[in-house]
């Protein structure tokens, strides 16, 4: 899967059902008979790809524009490290200085069976599957929000993908959850192997679109955030793991729970419903919404009881918080 996408500018959306409105919630915010009548573009004006590896992207960037050929819309690269909130920073700064609008931006990439620590010194698949991501998501939020008020824009439109993962379930044992000061000192609590540090991470994502959506709510930001679990996928996740021979028994046991993986391109399913489904449509899976976190496709309810604790995600927020202060101040 890719590294990681901003798209903004984004005006494609689906078709809407014939007779099915635009947005009720929008006409109560804000009538625009004018816009109606507004011809649609059919792909977004442009796409931002971050990677921490620019040479790596550049290679996915010719693959996508093979595959896509005319119809691929402009992809600009972006360089991005999750594991520094010092680069997560610059390539903030750098999308607010070239646009003026970011309609959805999707926290995709992420670490499984990484070690150490991130350039900040935090435990590594925290640090970059949480905390870069939530950094990167606060920064570009005042541009996702004012994007979120322009009158061809309905309330829910613009959006923040956060991808999760089922992996939430092993981030046991429940009651040393979450193990901040193991996690400021870059380690976490002995018991808590890799896999239960990558079920953490994992945790956190879904805790934190729950988060957003209660601290920025869709009817004030216009902003809809959502967590998602995009199914077994045959990526390229795995590969650390198989570098470690103690958990290969670990291993085995998620092949298990893999049989069934799904192709790169089903695996994507879930991101671009989330990212592009139409507000206020109502056939098929239906609309997203925010705060919740879905398993694929649409489907609600599929988490542990942890992943609905609202007192634990509450936790995570205000740490989190606290922790990006220095970056979020002035932003
Ligand atoms: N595959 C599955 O079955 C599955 C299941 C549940 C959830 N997920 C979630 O899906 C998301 C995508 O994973 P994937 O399966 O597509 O794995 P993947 O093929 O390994 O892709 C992960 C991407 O994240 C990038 N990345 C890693 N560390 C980074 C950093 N510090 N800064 C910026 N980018 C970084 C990687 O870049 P490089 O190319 O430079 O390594 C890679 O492009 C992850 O959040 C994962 O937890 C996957």
């Amino acid at each position: 899967m890719n590294c990681q996408g901003l798209t903004p500018s984004w005006q494609a959306r689906h078709p809407r059902p014939h007779g099915q409105s635009h947005s009720r919630n929008r006409r109560q915010r804000r009538p625009r008979q004018a816009n109606r009548a507004r011809p649609r573009p059919t792909r977004p004006a442009k796409i931002y790809l971050a990677a921490r590896s620019l040479p790596k992207a550049e290679a996915a960037l010719k693959e996508i524009q093979s595959k896509a050929g005319s119809n691929c819309a402009p992809i600009a690269l972006l360089h991005l490290d999750l594991a520094s909130l010092d680069s997560v920073a610059r390539a903030a700064e750098k999308i607010k200085a070239q646009e003026s609008r970011l309609d959805i931006l999707i926290a995709n990439a992420g670490v499984l069976g990484a070690e150490g620590t991130t350039k900040d010194g935090y435990e590594i698949q925290f640090g970059v599957n949480h905390l870069g991501h939530a950094l990167l998501i606060r920064l570009l939020l005042p541009l996702l929000m004012h994007t979120a008020q322009r009158d061809d824009v309905a309330v829910g439109e613009t959006r923040v993908v956060i991808v999760g993962s089922f992996a939430e379930k092993f981030a046991a044992p429940a009651d040393v959850i979450y193990p901040f000061e193991e996690l400021e000192r870059g380690g976490a609590p002995s018991m808590m192997g890799i896999m239960a540090r990558y079920g953490l991470s994992k945790l956190a994502n879904v805790h934190y679109a729950a988060q957003l959506a209660r601290h920025y709510p869709e009817g004030e930001s216009g902003v809809r955030f959502v967590a998602l679990h995009p199914g077994a996928v045959r990526t390229n996740l795995g590969e650390l793991l198989k570098t470690w021979p103690r958990v290969q028994s670990v291993l085995r046991r998620l092949m298990g729970l893999f049989v069934g993986m799904v192709s790169v391109e089903e695996g994507v399913w879930g991101q671009l419903w989330a990212a592009t489904w139409p507000v206020g449509r109502v056939d098929g899976i239906g609309e997203p919404r925010s705060g919740v976190f879905y398993h694929p496709v649409g489907v609600e309810g599929g988490g542990t009881p942890l992943a609905y604790d609202e007192g634990k995600a509450a936790e995570l927020w205000e740490w989190t918080e606290n922790t990006l202060k220095g970056y979020l101040e002035g932003a």
